[in-house]
């Protein structure tokens, strides 16, 4: 529904804050129509720590946009104000992101970034968008932005697609160690990667059908904060996300050496009684879920193998928010 426009206060800056979110029941392929729509229902946890820094002014001349202080012309986010354009009155922008982690590198950043663009674009603009509305205008821009829209324990499914909380970042408050192997940016991007999958992998029907059923189990472990059974899934889910990339033509290979060694020692972790398990995105970056107790074992565990460049601990944040609305002198 179309939005009475609204012009922006000229002198406040707007700043926002959202965190990535990792898939534990993961999607990866759009649907077949405008409004890049996921193919598979998905399951997803919010961190903390990770953040994503989203300041938002009005522009004197045309859109701006900085990435860590560095001017970027950055596609998605024209395509981004774009889409918001077709149904918001909003005017040239001047937007300030800044992640503390490395960007585009398998570790949610474009899922962070979009959740607080659309989040400071909101109270900048006086949009006045519920939550629902906010998770469908960070899906255009990126599927997985639209879960980061809120915390805890987050679904994204049918019929509308945008994202819901299932469990707040208190109830369950698991401990993810995030093993960096790699900084660069990934070769190959999401999107391009799915389009890839979805036209040559022969496993993309089963992938689609299968998935739809480990998100309906995923919903159940979460709701019952069963911890092995989650574990079991979300590393299956994961496995067969990269079977698929890996089958794809030409294939997708998104991790390295050390990403694999990490896979083998979380699963070793695990044979030996450690409530812990692994989960890996589209980069080289491993992210061992576990209970909080176990997190320092764990991290030093991952840490210990040649090729980890560094360990990152998060519990579960909270979804996108307002920070602050400051008038400028
Ligand atoms: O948010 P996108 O469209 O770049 O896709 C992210 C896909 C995965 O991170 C690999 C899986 C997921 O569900 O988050």
């Amino acid at each position: 529904m179309p939005q009475a426009p609204v012009q922006a206060k000229a002198t406040t800056t707007t700043v926002a804050e959202a965190h990535p979110n990792i898939a534990l029941v993961k999607y990866w392929g759009k649907q077949n129509r405008p409004g890049n729509y996921p193919a598979t229902p998905s399951l997803s946890i919010t961190l903390d720590t990770l953040t994503t820094r989203t300041e938002v002014n009005d522009a004197t001349g045309g859109d701006e946009f900085f990435l860590d202080d560095e001017p970027k012309n950055d596609n998605k986010v024209s395509a981004c104000l774009a889409a918001l354009r077709t149904r918001y009155d909003i005017p040239p922008l001047c937007i300030r992101s800044a992640n503390n982690f490395p960007t585009a590198a398998g570790l949610a950043s474009s899922a962070s970034g979009f959740a607080a663009l659309v989040c400071a674009i909101d109270a900048h603009c006086e949009l006045n968008l519920s939550k629902a509305e906010l998770s469908a205008n960070a899906r255009q821009a990126s599927g997985s932005a639209a879960r980061s829209i809120f915390g805890g324990f987050v679904a994204m499914s049918e019929p509308d697609w945008t994202a819901t909380e299932l469990l707040g970042p208190d109830v369950w408050p698991l401990t993810t160690v995030i093993a960096i192997t790699a900084t660069q940016a990934k070769l190959t991007p999401s999107s391009e990667g799915m389009r890839i999958s979805a036209a040559t992998s022969p496993f993309y029907p089963a992938w689609i059908t299968s998935t739809e059923e480990d998100f309906r189990q995923g919903i159940a472990h979460v709701m019952s904060q069963d911890f092995a059974s989650l574990a079991e899934l979300a590393e299956h889910s994961c496995l067969k996300m990269h079977g698929l990339m890996m089958s794809s033509q030409p294939g997708l290979v998104y991790w390295n050496a050390a990403t694999l060694e990490c896979i083998q020692v979380v699963r070793t972790l695990r044979a030996d009684g450690l409530p812990v398990f692994f989960t890996v995105d589209a980069g080289p970056q491993v992210k061992a879920v576990c209970q909080p107790e176990v997190a320092t074992i764990v991290a030093k565990a991952l840490a210990a193998i040649p090729g980890v460049l560094r360990t990152m601990a998060a519990r579960l944040g909270d979804g996108a928010r307002v920070l602050a609305q400051v008038a400028e002198r």
